[in-house]
Formats: C-alpha cells, sequence, structure tokens
C-alpha cells in the first residue's frame, strides 16, 4: 500500500502525528497543530510522502535543466520530464505522450487552448457555471470579435446536454466546459457531449480542474480535443504544475515563444510538439510531484478514492441538511455529485463562518464566490456566495464529524 503523510484515506493513514511534520512548527506567527484541511477545490493538501520526497531528492539530487544540454545531469532531468509526460498519458489514456504540453496550472491551459485555437468570428458555446479560468479568457477574446454563446444550468448547477446540442448551431468552432463544478459540484455529461461534437466536427475542450484525479477521464473515449488539467489539485502533484492535452491533427498558436532546448538555429518557433507550447525552462521538480502524485493515484486506484470521498461528502451533506437554516446547493450526494459542498446559513455571512470555523477550530475552507461569479449567479448565490468544503483524499470521518460539531456550535452561538 502506498503510503500517506499525515491522515487519511481508509487504510492509508500514517503513524506519525502529523503536527510534527507542520513546517515552523514552534516558531513565531506560524501554526502548532494541523488544522482540518477542507480546501482541497483550490490545492490538495497534504501531498502523499511520495510526492514530498519525490520534490526533494530531485531538488537535491537532479535539478539540472531538462533537454538543454548533453551532460548526464541534463540528460536524467530530461528523463524525469518525459516519464512525467508518459504517465500523465497513460493516466488519461492519450496514446501519444508529445501531446501532452506542460503548464503551470489549469488557468495556463485553459488560456494556451483558447487564446492558441481561437480567430475573431469564431462562434464558441459554453455554460454558465464555468470558472473565471474560461470567463474571463473568454471574455478578452469576445472583445477581439470571438462569439461567445452561454448555455444556462439549472439550480443545482447541471447543464443539459439536449441544450448544449442546440446552441451549437452550424459554425460552432468549439465547446468549452467544465467536467465538475468547482462550486457545486456538479458533474457534466461531457461523455456524451465529446462524441457529439466529434461527429460534428465540434472542437470540445474540457477543463477538469476539479474532475481529474477523482472522476475516470479517457480522452480518446470521451473524444476530447483539448483536456486542462491542474497538477497540484486531485493528481496531488506540487503548485506550479498542470497540462494541456492537444488531440493529434489539431495545431494550436503558442501563448510563449522562446527556447525549447531544440532547433536553436532557427527564430522561428518549433512546429513539433510539446515543444511548440513549452518554451523556457520546464519545473522539473514539480513534474518529479506530479508523476509521483499519479503514480499514487494509480496504486490506490480512482474507485477508492472516489468511494472515500463519497463517505465523506455524503456524511456533511447528511450532517448539515439535518440542521435549521441550512441550504445546501448542488446535486447532493447523487453520481453527478463530486469535490465540493456548498452551502449557506440563513442570516449569518458566509465569510463570518468560514472566519470562525478557521480561527476557532482551525478548520479550513474557502468561502464567496470561489473565482465563478456566474456559477453562483446560476445557482442564486451572487453576490454573497457561499461556504465551500472540499475534502481530499487524506480527510477521515473524523474530520467531518468535528466540521459538523463546529458548525454546530457557531450556529447556536450566532442565533
Ligand atoms: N479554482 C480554485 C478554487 O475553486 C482555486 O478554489
Amino acid at each position: 500500500m502506498p503510503e500517506a503523510t499525515g491522515p487519511g484515506i481508509a487504510g492509508l493513514r500514517a503513524e506519525e502525528n502529523f503536527s510534527d511534520k507542520v513546517p515552523g512548527a514552534g516558531c513565531p506567527g506560524t501554526l502548532e497543530f494541523m488544522p482540518i484541511y477542507l480546501d482541497n477545490s483550490a490545492t490538495s493538501f497534504p501531498k502523499p510522502s511520495q510526492v514530498t520526497e519525490a520534490v526533494e531528492k530531485t531538488l537535491r539530487l537532479n535539478a539540472a535543466n531538462p533537454g538543454r544540454g548533453g551532460h548526464q545531469l541534463s540528460l536524467q532531468a530530461g528523463r524525469l520530464v518525459m516519464e512525467c509526460r508518459e504517465a500523465v498519458a497513460r493516466f488519461f489514456g492519450a496514446r501519444d505522450a508529445t501531446r501532452i504540453a506542460f503548464t503551470a496550472n489549469a488557468t495556463e491551459a485553459i488560456n494556451l487552448g483558447l487564446f492558441g485555437l481561437l480567430q475573431p468570428g469564431d462562434r464558441v458555446v459554453t455554460t454558465s457555471m464555468e470558472h473565471n479560468a474560461v470567463v474571463r479568457p473568454l471574455r478578452a477574446l469576445s472583445d477581439r470579435g470571438v462569439v461567445v454563446v452561454r448555455v444556462p444550468a439549472d439550480g443545482l448547477g447541471v447543464v443539459d446536454p439536449a441544450a448544449v446540442k442546440q446552441a451549437c448551431t452550424a459554425g460552432t468552432r468549439l465547446l468549452v466546459m467544465n467536467h465538475c463544478s468547482n462550486v457545486t459540484g456538479t458533474l457534466q455529461a461531457i461523455e456524451d457531449l465529446g462524441p457529439w461534437c466529434r461527429s460534428r466536427g465540434i472542437i470540445f475542450m474540457v477543463d477538469a480542474a476539479q474532475s481529474a484525479g477523482i472522476f475516470p477521464i479517457h480522452v480518446e473515449q470521451m473524444a476530447i480535443d483539448l483536456l486542462a488539467v491542474p497538477g497540484h489539485k486531485s493528481l496531488l502533484g506540487p503548485t506550479g504544475t498542470g497540462f494541456l492535452y492537444v488531440r493529434p491533427g489539431l495545431d494550436l498558436r503558442p501563448l510563449l515563444y522562446g527556447g525549447t532546448g531544440n532547433f536553436s538555429q532557427s527564430s522561428t518557433q518549433p512546429e513539433e510538439m510539446p515543444e511548440r507550447l513549452e518554451s523556457g525552462t520546464l519545473n522539473t521538480i514539480g513534474l518529479a510531484g506530479l508523476k509521483a502524485g499519479i503514480e499514487f493515484l494509480e496504486a490506490v486506484g480512482l474507485e477508492q478514492v472516489r468511494s472515500h470521498e463519497r463517505e465523506l461528502l455524503g456524511r456533511l451533506i447528511e450532517g448539515l441538511s439535518g440542521l435549521a437554516g441550512v441550504t445546501l446547493y448542488g446535486p447532493l450526494g447523487t453520481a453527478r455529485h463530486g469535490g465540493a459542498l456548498s452551502f449557506n446559513v440563513k442570516s449569518l455571512d458566509p465569510s463570518l463562518l468560514g472566519f470562525r470555523l478557521d480561527r476557532e477550530y482551525g478548520i479550513c475552507c474557502r468561502v464567496g464566490l470561489h473565482c465563478a461569479p456566474e456559477a453562483h449567479s446560476t445557482i442564486g448565490t451572487f453576490p454573497g456566495g457561499t461556504v465551500r468544503l472540499s475534502p481530499g483524499h487524506f480527510n477521515t470521518v473524523d474530520d467531518i464529524d468535528r466540521t459538523l460539531q463546529a458548525i454546530r456550535e457557531i450556529i447556536a452561538t450566532e442565533k
């Protein structure tokens, strides 16, 4: 069984007291206890010990520049990057690993896809559940003459695939949407829309920021042309990692132009993938961690990851729905619910609840609009937002019960 740092997923609990591992424990101004971390939709924490070790080992032993020299350390770093690329390709069902372009996060991957593809006059269909990582580049592109059509979701955040198909009228170049909402955890029917888009020659781009590493994604079987993924969320890698998968045959304009370590004699950007989309030194250290994160997930199995997550979400839903004045959002506990649970307590500002959870109980969650104002408008929680709890691989049932107890106590004192 893979070893986990910190508390966690059934059977993977580490023996050590996690508080010993908090960096800076005992130093003034730093935490001296381990909070209950329920903000995995923002970034996963803690990471498996294999990830920490891979990052540390690479930084200590092999932080040379990959693909930028013939010496052995550069070659070794290049091999590590290639192995991470192969791990990503394997995990997401891509036959050709060179179609994976590494980025710093999902936002960069989405920008690379949208700006690399779209021209003035192109027609794009999207949904009302998108994160600003999609909303803002599309807004900038619409200012340049790209036509953007938005399909509204229902009050649970569910986008009806039939409505999307209807919106994709003749001349539509791209459908871009998230797989799972970072606000409601609503899982969209991409397995239906991908093959439908392929049959009509519409490019299908998926923002998998909240689903990758929890739900299985197979780019070929799901007919996904562009897949944007962060490495630091449920893939359990470090921040500063992410990638865009680009279907073979689809050519994108680069977002960045510059050194690629090959074809150096030419002043034009190489045509070859992945170099075409990867200028500048790669984050080898982060990618070592991302590879370890993916290997960890492969060893545990997504079924177990998902079933643990479902158990924790189910417990939260059950505990919260019994409380007077609590409103829960999203397709609660169904097969189409993953990642996050949003809720509000009547006449209690979400920021105050989040603040008290953090300061009085050491419980970390995210409140407000979650960089997704349109999604909040869709579910009727704009502009105040919600309190969002997002359990991760290393949360326990006890974390959930303590959180529920803390919420009960706060509600009682705010009456
Ligand atoms: N998009 C991330 C979140 O939902 C950062 O918190």
